[in-house]
């Protein structure tokens, strides 16, 4: 174990594995699948028999899981403004062509495809509103976030290990249902979408693990310091046209909830899931202060369980200006 790290020095010594990194949990450009390749060629003779199977299971869709489906769009495609932000963070070069620079545009790279093929597949379903939910996705770009994590690496590793978690369940939960229903092209879809962010979740607990050997009492009070502030979606500034920064993000919550996509229990189990990983309980040699980070991150889940337990969300649905009448 090393002693007095500073959070740069750290980033130092783990970018020297920058490429392996890139090698395990990312997927060559050439091989990996692409939008078009899930989505209905224009140029076939199939094309308007596959567009009117899009659109009657549009019309079929259950509101909130429709609602879900393109809140989670909309985060996707403002996804790659969060790259300008790693960018930014101790450790990271942006002028680099190598090392962790190369970790963020490639993951980057890969995520962009999420929201490219997630709007294209909407703008099939002639359901949507795509000029409301344009704006949607301007002003989440334009309003910018605050995601607790300022610029510290810890921190932010903590948040995408969450986040890229979070976000697997939500579209796994999505394809489940659209298979229950019938729907084989949504189903996979998110099919193929949660399989990227399983190896972008695997990534970033993998840099925290590797943090923990390094920097043990550190990388915990990240740790805890990011639970304490309550993990935000990066969707929580969600407006749509005529609101407020921010009064778009309980209604979209909410539907995510109700239909079962993402809830409150997830977000307990995703801690869980993360103390388990990093195996948070048994780590050793830590400062006092970090003895008691450790002590309220592994009471934590029982905490918030109690509190979960009694929180019910409300039945009424929001109209949505994504969403056509
Ligand atoms: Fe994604
Ligand atoms: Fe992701």
């Amino acid at each position: 174990m090393y002693q007095n790290l500073v959070r740069k020095e750290v980033m130092g010594i783990l970018e020297k594995e920058v490429s392996s990194f890139l090698e395990k949990f990312l997927t060559p450009i050439e091989k990996i699948w692409q939008p078009s390749d899930m989505l209905p060629d224009p140029s076939s003779a199939d094309f308007k028999y596959d567009l009117e199977e899009i659109q009657t299971f549009a019309r079929e869709m259950p509101y909130d899981l429709f609602v879900t489906l393109i809140g989670d769009c909309i985060t996707e495609e403002a996804l790659p403004s969060y790259e300008s932000w790693l960018m930014g963070v101790e450790g990271i070069n942006q002028e680099e062509k190598v090392g962790w620079a190369n970790w963020v545009r490639a993951w980057t790279a890969e995520e962009n495809r999420h929201g490219d093929l997630l709007n294209k597949y909407l703008y099939l379903c002639g359901r949507v509103n795509m000029r409301e939910v344009e704006i949607t996705t301007q002003y989440l770009i334009n309003d910018g976030f605050d995601l607790g994590t300022s610029m510290d690496p810890y921190k932010n590793f903590v948040y995408t290990s969450f986040q890229e978690t979070a976000t697997n369940i939500s579209h796994r939960r999505v394809g489940t249902l659209a298979k229950q229903s019938g729907n084989g092209k949504l189903a996979k879809m998110c099919g193929v979408i949660a399989a990227d962010e399983a190896r972008h979740a695997k990534a970033y607990k993998h840099f925290v693990a590797k943090i923990l050997e390094i920097d043990p009492s550190e990388m915990i009070i990240a740790f805890e310091d990011m639970m304490r502030k309550k993990i935000v979606m990066p969707a929580h500034m969600m407006r749509q046209s005529g609101q407020k920064v921010g009064e778009l993000w309980e209604h979209f919550s909410d539907a995510a909830q109700r239909c079962m996509v993402y809830t409150g229990q997830d977000y307990i189990n995703i801690l869980k899931d993360l103390l388990d990983e990093w195996k948070i309980e048994h780590v050793k040699g830590l400062t006092e202060k970090a003895e008691k980070a450790q002590e309220y991150l592994m009471k934590l889940p029982g905490r918030l369980q109690k509190i979960t337990d009694r929180i019910s969300t409300p039945d009424q649905q929001f109209q949505f200006s994504w969403v056509k009448s």
